[in-house]
């Protein structure tokens, strides 16, 4: 596990838990500045197509919200920096109000048919896309149909990867489709070739 990670999540009531259920608890590292994103990881976001978003409301509730884009829709901006574009959706803004309040995130990232996680705690700040167009030129994606009202941009304070146990992995439509061309292809060869043979 990173340090830094544990530096910002090993508070002193879950050392209380550990030394509760194990007689001692781990020693929260004291790390400085964020961890930075390297490549393993840019592949790894360049590649979702969805990920949960987590902020807190100001009285303290966890809140999560599935966000959903073509491949790449979450971006890379820099060593310790990622965007995204919020669209015209539901009109609720709770991700956007909680975070007028408290800026901190976490990011949930999941490959089913790899088995990877990847958790990125970070700070966000909503910002109006009609004021900030070099911005949502780099976030909006092409031939998106619904209106980008908000840009998201994240600055990372720390990263980590979980082992892959108890992910069942799963396929999206797309995927599928892909991995049972070759069979379809053939299927279609053979009953070609079975036609052939009717009277
Ligand atoms: C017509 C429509 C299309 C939407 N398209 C997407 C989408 O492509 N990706 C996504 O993450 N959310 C999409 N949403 C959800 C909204 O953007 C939603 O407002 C946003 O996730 C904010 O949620 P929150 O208020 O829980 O923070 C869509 C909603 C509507 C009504």
């Amino acid at each position: 596990m990173s340090s830094r990670f544990m530096d910002l999540m090993l508070t002193p009531s879950v050392q209380a838990a550990q030394a509760r259920a194990y007689g001692r608890s781990q020693a929260r590292p004291t790390t400085e500045g964020p961890q930075v994103l390297g490549p393993d990881e840019a592949a790894f976001i360049a590649g979702m197509d969805s990920f949960y978003l987590a902020t807190v409301s100001e009285e303290g509730w966890p809140y999560v919200q599935h966000r959903g884009g073509p491949k790449g829709f979450l971006k890379v901006l820099g060593p310790a920096e990622l965007g995204f574009a919020d669209l015209r959706g539901n009109r609720q803004l709770l991700s956007t109000g909680n975070l007028s309040k408290d800026g901190r995130v976490c990011l949930f990232l999941m490959n089913y048919p790899l088995k990877a996680r990847l958790k990125i705690l970070g700070r966000a700040e909503v910002l109006e896309a009609a004021s900030n167009p070099e911005l949502a030129e780099a976030l909006i994606v092409p031939g998106q149909q619904a209106v980008t009202e908000r840009l998201f941009r994240i600055r990372v304070e720390a990263f980590d990867w979980n082992c892959p146990q108890h992910i069942t992995p799963r396929y999206t439509e797309a995927e599928i489709r892909e991995a049972v061309l070759p069979l379809r292809t053939r299927i279609a060869e053979l009953e070609a070739e079975l036609a052939r043979f009717r009277p």
